[in-house]
């Protein structure tokens, strides 16, 4: 056995597996194209800075990041956002808006493996630019909402909430923007009680301390009574009301859509550079989030670009791919449905290949039968990977311009001239 095997947290995908996520991603193309989204491919290493600026300490330290023989340092993408900010600040700026852009790729970090946590992984990843109007949320929770119900599946939430309601509390207190994005971090990670005892040491007043752990208990499906529970705390807080009063817009822009919504006023995203709506995707058998996203309206402008509102989203297809599996949601994979050709001695292997290859040219998939096996282990093998039909090409029957066809599962054949061989496989759906 060889001593190689795959790195920790990485993995191999499989045809059946990689069938999948290709039918996913396939998915994922159809939504774009039906939301006018063009897809973008950015590069897998980036400039550490860039990627770290507002990462946040948990992707933060987990980049794989080195120096490159340049002596610079670079990281491999944790995530699409920053470089899609780049390309906006740079190179697209002066693109009218709003821009929607697309990509589909693998990311990288330095994660504890576990299910459904790679190190290695998946996105579709869309990015609206250019709107700070409800409407651009909404699209965005829409979307995504539509990429969930075209893969299948069924029972998936939306937790939302809008990072502006705990920032304008914890500005308003004179918590300082790093001790509120360890706050935001803790609370990410429901460490609710070390959150609380950072901010008290960051000046937050026992009044702000009780409103935020009154904040953190208020969850539920019950959008409009819900919001209104939040908004009776938050009284005092002007910037937390404005903040409330735009998350109500973008749900009641959804409301009509049968979106499945849990607003969760507690709930914090790990990205640091979250301005407005936040959400994230789950669905009942797993307790990791399927997709995430949200307003980012500063990240372009921090890059050197033009004051650029934008709200996006990723969703994570290894996860999608599991809770397909989970739920055995019927997502049709494309399966192979070649015919075998099968030589039936070594001299008539030139014009094996060339049937074969006339054959191809006609669009018909072939697998040529390549082991020099004798015909009826050929037969067994082709028998084996589910070949519905095999093409025995044999002495007698080239004499006469024909081979001969052999229908697998009825386990009968024919004679039939290699001119109509194309379109009689093409009939039986090869
Ligand atoms: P994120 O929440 O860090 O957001 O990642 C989005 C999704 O990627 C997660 O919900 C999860 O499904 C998947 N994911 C993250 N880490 C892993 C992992 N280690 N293994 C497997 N799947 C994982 C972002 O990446 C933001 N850029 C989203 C965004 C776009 N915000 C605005 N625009």
């Amino acid at each position: 056995m060889s001593e190689f095997r795959t790195l920790r947290g990485m993995r191999d995908f499989l045809p059946d597996e990689t069938g999948l996520l290709r039918s996913i991603e396939g998915k994922a193309r159809e939504v774009a194209r039906l939301y006018g989204y063009r897809e973008v491919i950015t590069p897998v290493l980036e400039s550490y800075e860039l990627l770290a600026a507002k990462a946040g300490e948990e992707v933060r330290t987990r980049m794989y990041a080195f120096k490159d023989l340049g002596g610079r340092m670079v990281a491999l993408r944790p995530e699409f956002t920053a470089s899609i900010a780049r390309l906006v600040a740079v190179t697209l700026r002066n693109e009218p808006k709003p821009i929607r852009l697309y990509c589909i790729g693998s990311l990288y970090r330095y994660d504890e493996p576990q299910k459904g946590r790679f190190r290695e992984f998946w996105q579709s990843n869309f990015e609206l630019i250019g709107s700070d109007k409800a409407e651009a949320d909404s699209e965005i929770l829409l979307l995504t909402n539509r990429f969930m119900k075209a893969v299948g599946l069924k029972g998936y939430v939306f937790k939302v909430s809008h990072i502006g309601i705990l920032r304008s509390i914890f500005g308003r207190e004179g918590v300082a923007e790093d001790a509120q994005n360890r706050a935001l971090q803790l609370m990410d990670k429901k460490m609710y009680n070390e959150a609380l005892s950072l901010l008290r040491d960051a000046g937050a007043s026992e009044k702000c301390l009780k409103t935020v752990k009154e904040i953190v208990e208020i969850k539920g499906s019950n959008v409009n009574s819900i919001l209104a529970e939040i908004e009776k705390l938050i009284q005092d807080y002007e910037e937390a009301v404005y903040a409330l009063k735009n998350l109500a817009r973008i749900l009641k822009l959804v409301e009509a859509h049968a979106l499945n919504v849990t607003v969760d006023a507690g709930f914090a995203r790990g990205l640091e550079y979250y301005t407005g709506m936040i959400f994230e995707v789950y669905v009942p058998e797993l307790n990791i989030a399927l997709a995430g996203g949200g307003r980012y309206d500063r990240l372009v402008e921090l890059f050197g670009g033009e004051p650029t509102p934008a709200v996006g989203v990723a969703h994570g297809l290894d996860r999608i791919m599991l809770a397909v599996q989970e739920q055995n949601a019927p997502l049709e994979t494309r399966k192979a449905n070649a015919a075998a050709l099968i030589a039936t001695n070594e001299t008539l292997a030139p014009e094996g290949i060339r049937i074969a290859e006339m054959l191809r040219s006609e669009g018909v998939p072939v697998e040529m039968e390549v082991m020099g096996r004798r015909v009826t282990k050929a037969l067994e093998d082709a028998d084996r990977r589910g070949a519905p039909y095999v093409v025995l090409v044999g002495e007698k029957e080239l004499t006469e311009n024909s081979v001969v066809l052999r229908d697998m599962h009825k386990k009968q054949q024919q004679v039939v001239k290699i001119e109509d061989l194309a379109k009689i496989l093409k009939d039986l759906g090869i």
